[in-house]
């Protein structure tokens, strides 16, 4: 039997997952879908941001929907007593180092961006970050006082096998799509950028049919936001792809359309245990008011289906479901600018009568 774990976690994390969770069950009604407490539904009921029992669950599954993690009242707590410390030991824990976001602009949703319409039309690009890396996992890492001081310490680290797996995976990716790959470091002033620049020209001469660019990543923030029609795949490490596929997903003019997909070591091409999140976080202020849009759930279920279920057949049938659903003008709050909206259930209903 073939088992998704279902984490909902905290904020519109619950209703967009379980619509999306609603449009697997549809298509895949095999499917055997557990749902378990994560982040701060976690902490305050099983007193653990990933509880046992949820880990139990993630290792005996073939892929893992996550909704979302973070509330308000646990600002300033401790990293291992916040939300958030369940996307640390999962991505930490199965080694899922490579971060898909695909980022797209939607037919008809030109005029939502913050860039000019012209700026945005057809965009699609897919940032690859390195997700269990750099500054977010180095040692040491901690405060304390020295001298009466008080003091803080991250460490950004990298090792060239990290750098290559990673470097690997994206040169792929631009292969079957564009031929065009841009690597992202600041070598001019970090070491550890200096190791990717290298390593990333290693990989390269393996892939003589895709065209390497490199930025930094002040200019490719810039970049960005000029010329965001010119990138095809951008490959970087572990901060720095927190940053620019924030950036990279506004342009879209909401953040609630952006799926993602976090690969790791387990499983095979086509068959991967994988973790699949909406880009956007667990925005608390619209939480429970049933106006969230659930297109980046629902789009993380198709990169579920392709990267984890071997399905890429149900996952074209899903992303063509909710091109359809923008294509005939429907919006969810956020889109809508003050204009007609759907609720998240009568946007999920409308996917699925297209599906
Ligand atoms: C993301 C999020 C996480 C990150 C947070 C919630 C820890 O911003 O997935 O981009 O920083 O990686
Ligand atoms: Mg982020």
């Amino acid at each position: 039997m073939t088992t998704v774990a279902l984490l909902p976690g905290d904020g519109i994390g619950p209703e967009v997952t379980h619509a999306a969770a609603s449009i697997l069950q549809r298509i895949r009604p095999d499917l055997e879908c557990v749902e378990a407490l994560v982040g701060g539904a976690g902490l305050a009921h099983a007193g653990a941001a990933l509880p046992p029992q949820t880990r139990a669950l993630c290792d005996r599954s073939d892929a893992i929907l996550f909704g979302s993690v973070g509330l308000p009242e646990y600002d300033g707590k401790p990293l291992a007593e916040r939300p958030e410390y369940a996307l640390f030991l999962l991505r930490g824990g199965y080694e899922l180092y490579a971060n898909l976001r695909p980022v797209r602009v939607f037919p008809g949703l030109e005029h939502a961006s913050s860039l000019k319409p012209e700026l945005v039309r057809g965009l699609d690009l897919v940032v690859v970050r390195e997700l269990t890396g750099g500054i977010y996992f180095g040692k040491p890492k901690e405060q304390r006082v020295v001298d009466g001081v008080e003091e803080a310490v991250d460490t950004m680290i990298y090792r060239a096998p990290e750098v290559e797996r990673i470097a690997r995976v994206a040169f792929d990716l631009a292969r079957e799509r564009r031929g065009h790959l841009t690597s992202v470091d600041k070598q001019n002033i970090l070491e550890t950028s200096r190791l990717w620049r290298r390593v990333v020209d290693r990989v390269a001469a393996d892939y003589p049919d895709v065209t390497l660019e490199h930025l930094l990543v002040d200019n490719a923030a810039m970049q960005l936001v000029r010329r965001p029609g010119d990138f095809d795949v951008i490959v970087t490490e572990n901060m720095f792809g927190d940053i620019l596929s924030d950036e990279a997903a506004i342009l879209t003019g909401s953040i609630g359309t952006l799926p993602s997909a976090s690969l790791g070591t387990r499983g095979e091409p086509g068959r991967r245990f994988g973790l699949y999140e909406p880009v956007g976080g667990s925005a608390p202020d619209i939480a429970g008011k049933g106006i969230a849009n659930p297109t980046a759930a629902i789009l993380s279920v198709a990169m579920l289906l392709r990267h984890s279920l071997d399905d890429a057949e149900n996952a074209a049938r899903v992303e063509r479901a909710v091109e359809a659903v923008y294509a005939s003008g429907v919006r969810t709050a956020e889109l809508a600018g003050g204009g007609p909206s759907l609720s998240t259930q009568a946007f999920t209903d409308a996917v699925k009568e297209q599906l």
